[in-house]
């Protein structure tokens, strides 16, 4: 694929914060299935070993990625991501299971899907290559979307949280996802992306009894 210099850095900048989005799902799957390991679901707990270990494969490939693109002078940083990563350590540090499938397999997964469909797009038209591999990661991630999708009511009654508090929970993380993308709007606009569709998008892949304006 031929690119820009400032259209190949853009793109390297945007591998490199899919890079940490993965490191941190990584951590935390890892971290979610210690948690399910000590409740004795095992089920829950292999699911989640098995993302982790996904997770480090998807981070790697992207810091491949960056390297390729831009020599590895791309390292980006994102306050509000930074915010976001606090949070799902604070609740996981909690034990709170349910704030972080929220967090992580619904809201987290969902972002870097919309972001990666996006490029993915974009890569197909210009001949980017690694088709394979990004059939392979799009599909991995797609599952554990749907686990967070299809499981999160059964941890809530697990755990017994309640439902305004999980809307409350969305929400806040709803807004630090929407912040990501405001700040990091050059690099979107750089790279042709519309970030008012992603920011609607996500919000419809929150279950809709979790939706603040179902309360
Ligand atoms: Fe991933
Ligand atoms: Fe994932």
């Amino acid at each position: 694929m031929h690119l820009l210099p400032s259209r190949s850095l853009q793109l390297s900048r945007l591998f490199s914060l899919l890079s940490q989005g993965e490191r941190l799902a990584h951590r935390c799957a890892a971290q979610q299935s210690r948690l399910m390991t000590a409740e004795g679901n095992t089920a829950y707990a292999k699911f989640f070993k098995q993302q982790s270990r996904q997770e480090l494969f998807h981070a790697r490939v992207f810091d491949s990625t960056v390297l390729w693109l831009a020599n590895g002078k791309a390292a980006a940083q994102c306050k509000h991501f930074n915010t976001y990563t606090k949070n799902i350590d604070r609740a996981l540090d909690q034990g709170a299971l349910a704030e972080s499938v929220l967090a992580t397999q619904v809201i987290l997964e969902s972002i870097g899907k919309l972001v990666l469909e996006g490029i993915d797009v974009r890569m197909e038209r210009q001949s980017f290559g690694l088709k394979r591999i990004r059939a392979t990661i799009l599909a991995q991630e797609a599952k554990h979307h749907e686990f967070g999708q299809s499981e999160l009511l059964t941890l809530m009654r697990n755990t017994n949280i309640s439902i305004t508090t999980m809307q409350h929970l969305s929400q806040h993380y709803l807004d630090l996802a929407n912040k990501m993308f405001d700040e990091l709007a050059p690099i979107f606009d750089d790279l042709g992306a519309d970030i008012d569709s992603y920011k609607k998008r996500l919000g419809n892949e929150v279950p809709i009894a979790l939706r603040a304006n179902c309360a």
